[in-house]
């Protein structure tokens, strides 16, 4: 360390016992189940409608996100945790992904690949927020893009997949889809110069940001949260006036193909997204009671961002949800995912003799798909069989040094607290007649080919 370094870090020292960062958290067991069968039903989804999974890099180069999301929005001005490589290169742990992708896109040539071309992720992200419920420093995203293609039809496919999965996690109807379209960027310059003709001569009436705001980013102006703010957006000119024939007919051609696909949605003439990537079509599924404040995902499209970050124009598309928030929702709701944690069977012995044999066993009841633990240590029956009372497991078996002498082993149903002696070679065929063929955990990943 170097002493600027040292200095800096002995100002934040803390003495053990430590904790995670503020802002951070561990995903404990429980947590995992959640996050388990929120993957499983993004993969599976996004499968089904023929996307392929990207992972990109934690950090990238800063311009790579400078240059998209925009350098006078919130998350390039306050949020990046940017640091300087031991080369003085500025380096960014990703705040969002969609720059990553288009970065990916654009580096391995994916313009040659048949188009479009359908990316999905689920990754973990991070950005220097003030912590507060639902807003970490590192949380996690699934997120999905269609790069190479323009069609309203597809930015409506894109809100469908994103409210099909919320049905599958039994959340739909606690959200309400934002929807409002920005216009072309060439709509967006004409709006804008209307927007800071409006607003030039009452900068007092706005708020410290929102004069900020004013040079830097003037779409923000419109969904400030402070009152006087809202009321002078009320009344500002509205981005339907200044739209193009192209761009209205577009933004009524993704609300047709929602009414085909029974989406519905509320029109937000002031919803503009914290990214100034997006043209055209935007939306946000907002919490149905607390509106903006938890939003659990948005997206829309960005029909410049391929070129602005040196490809060629390639139009798109793409949505990302919060995991954290999902789950947050889904435990309000007294929604149970499967747990796949539980355990079948612990197997209790005594003696060496039987410890050996219970080894192999162990391996066997595995390879079967039987969720096994083994006391193995030198704990006497007693305390084995109370732990396997914690364990909550369903059956124990129990090995001494007679069932090894006798070729058994003892069956235990921990719920009737009722034994049996079986055959030991018979043993696993009669657990899993217990425990039911269906539900074994049987590990099939696919058959390597040659
Ligand atoms: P975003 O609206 O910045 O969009 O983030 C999407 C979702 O990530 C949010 O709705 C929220 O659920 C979650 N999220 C954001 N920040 C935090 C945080 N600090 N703590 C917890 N959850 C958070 C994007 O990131 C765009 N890349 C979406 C997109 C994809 N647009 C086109 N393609």
């Amino acid at each position: 360390m170097t002493d600027t370094t040292q200095a800096q870090a002995s100002k934040f020292s803390l003495s053990p016992p430590y904790r995670t960062p503020k802002g951070v958290h561990d995903i404990l067991p429980q947590d995992h189940e959640y996050h388990t069968y929120i993957k499983k039903v993004v993969r599976h989804r996004l499968r089904q409608a023929g996307f392929k999974r990207i992972s990109t890099p934690i950090f990238e180069y800063t311009d790579v996100f400078a240059r998209s999301i925009g350098d006078a929005t919130d998350i390039v001005e306050k949020e990046m945790y940017t640091f300087l490589d031991k080369k003085g290169r500025s380096l960014t742990l990703r705040p969002e992904n969609t720059a990553g992708v288009v970065r990916s896109y654009i580096q391995h040539s994916m313009q040659q690949l048949a188009q479009p071309v359908e990316l999905y992720y689920i990754e973990p992200f991070f950005r220097y927020d003030r912590p507060q419920r639902g807003r970490y420093r590192q949380f996690w995203q699934f997120g999905f893009e269609i790069i190479g293609e323009l069609d309203p039809a597809l930015d409506a496919q894109i809100i469908f997949l994103a409210n099909k999965i919320n049905e599958d996690l039994g959340i739909e109807k606690l959200f309400k889809i934002q929807l409002n379209t920005i216009g072309s960027l060439e709509d967006r310059k004409n709006y804008i110069r209307a927007l800071k003709d409006y607003y030039y001569g009452k900068e007092r009436s706005l708020c410290e940001h929102c004069k900020d705001r004013l040079e830097k980013n003037p779409l923000r102006l419109l969904d400030c949260k402070n009152e006087d703010c809202t009321i002078l957006a009320e009344l500002a000119p509205k981005m339907t006036d200044y739209l193009s024939k192209e761009s209205t007919e577009y933004y009524r051609d993704v609300k047709e193909y929602l009414a085909e696909l029974e989406i519905e949605y509320v029109e937000n003439p002031k919803l503009v997204r914290g990214l100034d990537y997006y043209t055209n079509t935007v939306f946000e599924f907002w919490d149905a009671k607390d509106g903006a404040q938890n939003a659990i995902g948005g997206g829309g499209r960005y029909d410049g961002l391929v070129e602005i970050m040196g490809g060629q124009a390639t139009p798109a598309v793409g949505y990302a949800a919060g995991i954290e928030r999902i789950i947050a929702h889904m435990k309000r709701e007294k929604i149970r995912v499967p747990s796949k944690d539980n355990i079948h069977v612990f197997v209790a012995q005594l003696g060496k003799e039987a410890k050996k044999k219970c080894l192999k066993l162990i391996d066997e009841m595995r390879e079967t798909g039987l969720k096994t633990i083994g006391a193995l240590g030198k704990g006497s029956m007693k305390k084995q069989l109370k732990l396997a009372d914690k364990f909550n497991v369903p059956y124990t078996l129990i090995l001494g040094i007679t069932e090894v002498r006798e070729g058994t082993i003892i069956i235990r149903d921990m719920e009737k607290g009722s034994q049996e002696i079986v055959k030991f070679d018979q043993v696993i065929d009669e657990l899993i007649n217990k425990i039911g063929e269906e539900n074994l955990d049987k590990y099939s990943p696919g058959e390597i080919i040659y």
